[in-house]
């Protein structure tokens, strides 16, 4: 089975606020995207707004004929935007204001009760829901209590580390999981290189894929570095044999 390549366009909108200019257009760098066979268009609507903005995400909303995967903290004013722009996907994220970028899974065990509430509304709504974790048994098990259709593990630790048992941790979380009937993403500091051997995990159907893709972008084109990945992850389920 195919794994579904989800390209992330927030740091498009990053270089557009550098300057305050119209360009370049998160928009059109989704459609480029999706015409080179990403399967999916995701963005991140930060409570400070530091990249996309409401009004990117309602465009995107007109615009993504695939996927539109909105990641977002698990509060009020975001599961309002939700329920209004109606993504097909809504990934629960930790947000801390001054952090870089998502540092950590959700602590879904800890939180329970806010993303409960979360998940309850976004569901009702009719969006599929996936929580950002950790790839550890308590969260991955937390998870399939609340009801979700899937997980996207971080793989940050990974992609820091390249060491033999953090490609073990993903492996065991994920298969996991599998067992327990949730689809399983994974995402966070992936590049066309260390995501080979994530793509090789049995049981993976999704990658989210952001700062690698645009840093190739700047090089060779947007088209061509998801294409690049797209030979990347075939290369990963070149690994699953038979
Ligand atoms: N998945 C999630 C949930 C994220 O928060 C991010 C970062 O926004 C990514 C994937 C993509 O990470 P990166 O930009 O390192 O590829």
């Amino acid at each position: 089975m195919p794994i579904r390549l989800h390209i992330n366009i927030d740091h498009v909108a990053t270089v557009r606020n550098a300057r305050g200019t119209s360009y370049p257009d998160p928009v059109f760098a989704a459609q480029l995207c999706e015409q080179a066979g990403a399967d999916g268009i995701t963005a991140h609507l930060r409570e400070d707004r530091r990249h996309i903005q409401d009004r990117d995400l309602e465009r995107l909303r007109e615009a993504v004929v695939t996927c539109l995967n909105m990641e977002m903290a698990a509060t009020d004013e975001m599961v309002t935007i939700a329920e209004r722009v109606r993504p097909n996907v809504v990934t629960l994220v930790p947000e801390r204001r001054a952090e870089r970028t998502t540092e950590g899974g959700l602590d879904v065990v800890g939180q329970r009760a806010t993303i409960t509430k979360a998940v309850a509304a976004c569901q009702r709504a009719g969006i599929k829901v996936s929580l950002f974790i950790a790839a550890n048994e308590a969260d991955v098990r937390a998870s399939h209590e609340l009801g979700v259709e899937q997980i996207e593990l971080h793989t940050g630790e990974y992609c820091h580390q390249m060491a033999p048992h953090e490609l073990e941790r993903l492996r065991v979380a994920a298969g996991l999981a599998h067992a327990l009937g949730l689809e399983v993403a994974a995402g966070h500091g992936l590049t066309r290189h260390n995501v080979i051997p994530v793509a090789g995990l049995p049981e993976l159907v999704e990658v989210n894929i952001g700062h690698a893709v645009i840093a190739d972008a700047v090089f060779v084109g947007l088209p061509e570095a998801v294409r690049d990945f797209r030979a990347a992850l075939e290369r990963g389920l070149a690994l699953r044999g038979g």
